[in-house]
C-alpha cells in the first residue's frame, strides 16, 4: 500500500487547532487532565503525534498537568498470573522494571510511549499499572504509587480525583476509561474478582520479585450486560447530562469531571450489582398473567431504554403492557426468581402459519445463563400449538449480542433492511 500523502489525509490538524478545540471542550489553564487518545482518528497531525501533547500542554499552561496510563510492555502479568511460586527460569531471565526506560504498552496507542519519553515526564513506580504525568502536579500525582491494589486508594487515579482533575477522550472508546477501575475498587459490592501475579522491581538497585494483588482489571465484577460495563456506565452518565462532547480534529472527544464520574460509577455499580449473583437461584419460566402487569411494564420500559438509550415514559410502558396482556393474538412469558421478574418474551400470531417473537429482554445481571433459551422454547411451543410453522423476529444490525443469541438459538437472517441519513 502506498504511503498516505497530505493530499489524501482526512484533514490537517495543527497543534494550535488541538489547543483551541480542547479549550472549547472545557479544558482550562491549570487543569489536571488524564488523556486517552486514538491519534489516528484525529486526522493528519502536522508535525506528528507529539503535537497533540504539545497542543494540550499549551492550553494547560505552566500550572496544568497532563497524565496518561502507560503500563509496561514487558510486564510478566500474563505469564505469572495465579502462580504461587515463580519458575526459576522466569525468575532469572525476566528483566527488571525500570521506570526510567521500560516501554509503555504498545496496544494502548502511540501517545503512551510519546508522553513517557517527553523530557520532564514523571512515571509512577508500579511495574504493571504505571502512569506518566507531565507538568506542575506530575511529581505529586505519580509518587508513592501503591504496589497492592494499584488502581485504588492512594493511586494516581485517586489523586486525579483529589486534584479535581478531568478525563479527556480523543477518539477513544468509552470502554477505555481507566478511571472506572477506581470506581470498581471503591464500590461496596460482593464477589469482586481478585488477581495475583508477580513482577520484578528495583529495590536499592537490586532486582526483587514482588507478589502483587489487585481487582481484576479485565472485569472484576459479575456484570453480564450486553454492553461493556464501562461503556454502559458512561452512556448513562452522558444521558444524565454530564460531561461534554465535541471534536478534536476529526475525533469525537469527551471531557468528564473525574470525581463526579467516579461518584456516579460507584453508585451505578452498587445499585446494579449490590446483590450477589446466586448461580443456584431458581429461575422459573411461566406465562404472564394480568396480575404481572407491573413486572411486564417495568421490563418493557427497561428494554426500550436500553435499546434507544433514552428515557421511556412509565405511562407508555404501562399501556403497552395492557395491550400485550389483553390481546388474544399474543402471549407473554416471564422468567421469575423468588423475588423478581428477570426476563420476558412475547409470542404473536402474525398469520395462520407464521408466528413472531418480540420484546425479548433479560435483565443485565441474569444474562448468559440460558434464560432467553428457556423463554424462546415457551414462546415457540405456544406458536406451534396455535398452528404456526415458522417464526420471525427483528433485530437491530448493531445489536451484536442479540444477533449472536438468536443465531445460537437457530435463527438465520432473511431480509436485510438498510437505511441511510439524508
Ligand atoms: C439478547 C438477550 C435477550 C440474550 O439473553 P440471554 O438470557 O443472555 O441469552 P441466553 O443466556 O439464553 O443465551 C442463548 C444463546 O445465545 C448465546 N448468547 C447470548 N448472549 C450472547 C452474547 N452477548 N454474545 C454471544 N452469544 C450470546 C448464548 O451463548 C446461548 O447460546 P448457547 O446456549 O449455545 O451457549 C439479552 O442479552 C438482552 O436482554 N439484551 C437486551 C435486549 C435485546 O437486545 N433484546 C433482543 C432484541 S431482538
Amino acid at each position: 500500500m502506498g504511503r498516505c500523502s497530505r493530499g489524501c489525509a482526512p484533514g490537517l490538524v495543527t497543534r494550535q487547532q488541538v489547543a483551541v478545540e480542547a479549550h472549547q471542550l472545557g479544558i482550562e489553564p491549570g487543569d489536571t487532565v488524564m488523556l486517552h487518545a486514538s491519534v489516528g482518528s484525529i486526522g493528519w497531525i502536522v508535525g506528528g503525534p507529539d503535537q497533540v501533547l504539545f497542543g494540550l500542554r499549551d492550553v494547560l499552561g505552566e500550572r496544568g498537568t497532563l497524565m496518561m496510563y502507560v503500563g509496561w510492555d514487558g510486564s510478566p502479568y500474563d505469564v505469572t498470573l495465579g502462580m504461587h511460586a515463580l519458575p526459576p527460569q522466569i525468575e532469572a531471565a525476566w528483566p527488571v522494571f525500570d521506570p526510567a526506560t521500560s516501554r509503555a504498552v504498545r496496544e494502548w496507542g502511540v501517545l503512551a510511549e510519546y508522553i513517557r519519553t517527553l523530557p520532564g515526564a514523571v512515571r509512577s513506580a508500579h511495574p504493571d499499572s504505571s502512569f506518566v504525568a507531565i507538568g506542575h502536579g506530575a511529581e505529586a500525582m505519580n509518587s508513592d504509587h501503591p504496589l497492592q491494589y494499584g488502581m485504588g486508594t492512594g493511586s494516581p487515579l485517586a489523586k486525579l480525583c483529589e486534584a479535581k482533575g478531568k478525563v479527556l477522550l480523543i477518539g477513544s472508546p468509552l470502554s477505555n476509561v481507566t478511571l472506572l477501575h477506581l470506581a470498581e475498587h471503591l464500590a461496596d459490592v460482593p464477589g469482586k474478582g481478585v488477581v495475583r501475579y508477580w513482577a520484578p522491581i528495583l529495590e536499592s538497585g537490586t532486582k526483587t520479585w514482588v507478589g502483587i494483588e489487585e481487582f481484576d482489571t479485565t472485569g472484576c465484577l459479575p456484570w453480564r450486560g450486553a454492553t461493556d460495563m464501562f461503556e454502559a456506565i458512561l452512556q448513562e452518565h452522558i444521558q444524565g447530562g454530564r460531561g461534554t462532547i465535541g471534536r478534536i480534529g476529526a475525533a469525537t472527544s469527551y471531557l468528564f469531571d473525574a470525581a463526579d464520574l467516579v461518584a456516579f460509577a460507584v453508585d451505578w455499580i452498587e445499585e446494579k450489582l449490590r446483590d450477589p449473583i446466586d448461580d443456584d437461584e431458581t429461575v422459573e419460566v411461566r406465562q404472564a398473567e394480568s396480575s404481572d402487569h407491573r413486572a411486564v411494564a417495568s421490563l418493557l420500559q427497561e428494554l426500550e431504554e436500553e435499546m434507544t438509550g433514552t428515557p421511556f415514559p412509565e405511562s407508555r410502558a404501562s399501556s403497552w403492557a395492557d395491550e400485550l396482556l389483553e390481546s388474544g393474538n399474543c402471549r407473554g412469558f416471564l422468567a421469575v426468581t423468588e423475588r423478581d421478574a428477570v426476563g420476558m418474551i412475547v409470542a404473536s400470531i402474525l398469520s395462520p402459519q407464521r408466528g413472531g417473537i418480540d420484546h425479548a429482554y433479560i435483565v443485565p445481571g441474569h444474562r448468559r445463563r440460558g434464560i432467553l433459551r428457556e423463554l424462546e422454547i415457551e414462546a415457540t411451543t405456544f406458536l406451534r400449538e396455535r398452528g404456526c410453522c415458522d417464526v420471525e423476529l427483528h433485530v437491530g444490525a448493531e445489536n451484536e449480542a442479540a444477533r449472536e443469541a438468536w443465531r445460537a438459538l437457530g435463527y438465520a437472517p432473511t431480509l436485510e433492511s438498510m437505511e441511510r441519513q439524508l
